[in-house]
């Protein structure tokens, strides 16, 4: 089969295009005829070397995948044969014709969606889904969505919308008219550090992504008692340091969203529930800044690597 493999970390030329066995299911997995395949920013990143590359090289890869299901491994259900399913594939292999997953870390894709929609939306739409469930967002409340013109903020700006007001941030005038858009009552601008300054008032959650310093100033203005933070990611790279007396002396949630059974939930619960919302045609609409052949899988990083890409690259074999 034709697949993009990496056999070293390095610039984007190191993506190379190849002929490779088709993979076969192991316990609890399934083969996928790759329809289309997402590129994501942790993927250049692993590329480059700036973070850990998790397997030995070289490796088929990519992590984001739509497909129908070609063939089941021992365990798996025959019946899943012939159904489109989208999802990750574990780290590795979904830049591919074919690609192995777990079928735990896939879902069935409803009648009416294109994959290549389907793929772009899935992994930041089940995020904005697990997201706004772990928050347990009451009506009236306030949430505080720190960029919200993020492709995660696409969908968890309108989905916290539906019962809370919601504040968010994005660095650009066009992200925030993108915001306000999407339904954000008010839209601050984040490319300054001293943004918390000009929050209209308490909030009730925080959805922190930022870290370094930013994350501890964002506790003073949570609601003493019933204030939560969820922590999801650390964009600046900074430590986060939260004090902990803040949170004992005003009675604040940290939850942190991520390690055991975090994906768990995200695949088996809002994977699915994201899917039905958006094939009743209740969730954004996926921004797609390009769909590109397979082979270009380097041109699509080096997209990634040049700027701030709204919306998601996709290459399909
Ligand atoms: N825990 C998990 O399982 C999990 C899974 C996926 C992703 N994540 C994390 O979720 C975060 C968002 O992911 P994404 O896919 O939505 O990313 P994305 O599409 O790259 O968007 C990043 C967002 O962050 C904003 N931003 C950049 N610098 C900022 C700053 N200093 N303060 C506030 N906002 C800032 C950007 O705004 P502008 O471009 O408008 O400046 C943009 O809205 C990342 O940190 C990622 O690591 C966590």
């Amino acid at each position: 089969m034709r697949a993009v493999v990496l056999r070293e970390t390095g610039g984007p030329e190191v993506l190379v295009p190849a002929e490779v066995p088709v993979p076969s299911p192991g316990p609890g997995q399934v083969l996928l005829r790759v329809e289309a395949a997402a590129v994501s920013a942790g993927e250049t990143r692993m590329r480059s070397g700036a973070i850990p590359m998790p397997f030995p090289l070289p490796v088929v890869f990519g992590a984001e995948a739509v497909g129908v299901v070609e063939a089941v491994g021992p365990g798996v259900e025959p019946a899943v044969r012939d159904r489109r399913f989208v999802g990750v594939t574990g780290g590795r292999g979904s830049y591919a014709e074919f690609a192995v997953a777990n079928l735990a870390m896939l879902a069935a894709v409803p009648d009416g969606l294109e994959p290549t929609d389907v793929v772009a939306m899935a992994a930041p739409g089940a995020m904005a889904f697990g997201l706004a469930r772990k928050a347990g967002l009451g009506t009236g409340e306030t949430a505080l969505i720190e960029g919200g013109s993020g492709k995660i903020g696409n969908y968890l700006v309108p989905l916290a919308g539906r019962s809370a007001r919601v504040v968010a941030t994005a660095g650009t005038a066009p992200g925030r008219d993108r915001v306000r858009a999407l339904g954000a009552e008010v839209v601050l601008d984040h490319s300054t550090p001293d943004w918390p300054d000009r929050l209209p008032g308490k909030v009730d959650v925080v959805f922190e992504m930022v870290g370094g310093a930013v994350a501890d100033r964002l506790l003073d203005v949570l609601t003493p008692g019933t204030g939560r933070m969820l922590v999801y990611g650390s964009l600046s790279g900074a430590p986060t340091a939260l004090d902990a007396a803040k949170l004992r002396e005003r009675g604040l949630r940290v939850i942190g969203c991520g390690g055991p059974g975090w994906a768990a939930d995200i695949f088996g619960v809002d994977l699915p529930g994201f899917l039905a919302a958006a094939a009743r045609g209740e969730v954004a609409r996926p921004v797609i800044e390009a769909v590109l052949p397979l082979a270009d899988a380097a041109e699509a990083h080096r997209r990634l690597e040049a700027g701030r890409l709204v919306g998601r690259v996709v290459l399909v074999p």
